[in-house]
């Protein structure tokens, strides 16, 4: 059981398996020869990143941070409490799996009904028996909701429709518990990405994987809560990457999509980013919502370190007072 890999335990927009592959090619030396031994994660979404990274390289702790509070908490559930979160999983599910199409549909509607009215009462800062059945609901919603999309309206209600799924696998108790191991190295956090810079150390690895930029307007998804994630939010994050590239030892990554896939003039991200060293990856996402778009994009790769054996820093930060 301990040899299978740990992978995500949700679908997540945005979510990074696929990019994997690519990414090795641009992780810092010093991750790969063992001298950085910090990861830090400031939207970690499904984790596939950090799954990955702590299961190849030598990372003695990790901070993981999300906006999403019932993300963070289902995390928490797991690194304290696996084995009662599969149980509650294993009873959510039998009572799905048993009914017929129609019931089922009505049973995520009632989940999901439980589900926003209960987060009033749930106190985020402090493990309670509440969470162990919230985070099964967020894992349960997650699994049979359209497309995996944690969506909120403007009052933080998730809403979603139900997915339409025949038999969807709603958990692995064996990844959950491989999951769980991998987070004992893990702090978590939910907030803003700006606290990462709070947990800084040296010999730091920090991979930025922010809401995507919209290629259109009929494209992509950046409502994961209910603060959209527009063009002054990527600003701020910016001005972050800046800040955090003057201190010492930090390698940082950052992940976006290249506005060049629709508009060849648009080039948001290298000015922004001026004086870092910008890379390609190709991704099969779709762009366009209904599909018809679907074909191999590129997404955008900033570092603030070369790739060779020194890691040379690359940072020219004067530009973004374009932006200031
Ligand atoms: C593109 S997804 C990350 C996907 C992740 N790398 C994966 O493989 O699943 C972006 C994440 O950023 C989170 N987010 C949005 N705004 C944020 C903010 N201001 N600070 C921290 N996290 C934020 C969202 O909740 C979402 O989980």
């Amino acid at each position: 059981m301990k040899n299978k890999l740990a992978k995500p335990f949700l679908k997540w927009a945005g979510g990074k398996t696929r990019l994997l592959k690519q990414f090795e090619l641009f992780f810092p030396y010093e991750l790969k020869s063992g001298k950085i031994q910090k990861y830090i994660e400031p939207f970690l979404g499904s984790g596939a990143v950090f799954f990955h990274i702590a299961q190849k390289y030598k990372i003695k702790s990790a901070s993981l941070i999300d906006r999403n509070e019932d993300l963070i908490l289902t995390y928490k559930v797991l690194q304290e409490n696996a084995d009662d979160l599969c149980d509650e999983l294993e009873k959510l599910s039998k009572k799905y799996h048993a009914l017929n199409q129609n019931k089922k549909e009505k049973f995520f509607y009632e989940t999901r009904e439980k589900f926003n009215k209960v987060k009033p009462l749930i106190d985020y800062k402090l493990f309670n028996s509440l969470w162990i059945n919230r985070a099964a609901q967020v894992i349960f919603l997650n699994k049979t909701c359209y497309n995996g999309l944690f969506r909120m309206n403007k009052k933080g209600d998730f809403n979603t429709p139900f997915g339409k799924y025949l038999n969807p696998t709603i958990f692995d108790c064996e990844n959950l518990q491989n999951v769980s191991r991998l987070l004992q190295v893990a702090e978590l956090k939910s907030g803003d990405f700006h606290i990462a810079q709070h947990d800084l150390s040296s010999k730091t690895f920090i991979y930025f994987d922010p809401p995507y930029r919209p290629l259109n307007k009929t494209s992509n998804f950046t409502a994961y809560s209910k603060h959209e994630f527009n063009d002054e939010e990527q600003i701020r994050l910016a001005k972050l990457f800046y800040g955090l590239s003057k201190t010492v030892n930090v390698k940082l990554m950052l992940s976006n999509s290249d506005p060049k896939n629709e508009n060849k003039n648009d080039s948001f991200f290298e000015k922004l980013y001026k004086g870092f060293a910008i890379h390609e990856v190709l991704s099969s996402r779709s762009i366009n919502s209904n599909g018809a778009k679907r074909g191999k994009i590129k997404e955008l790769l900033v570092l603030n370190y070369s790739m060779d054996s020194d890691s040379k820093h690359i940072d020219d930060s004067k530009q973004l007072k374009l932006f200031v």
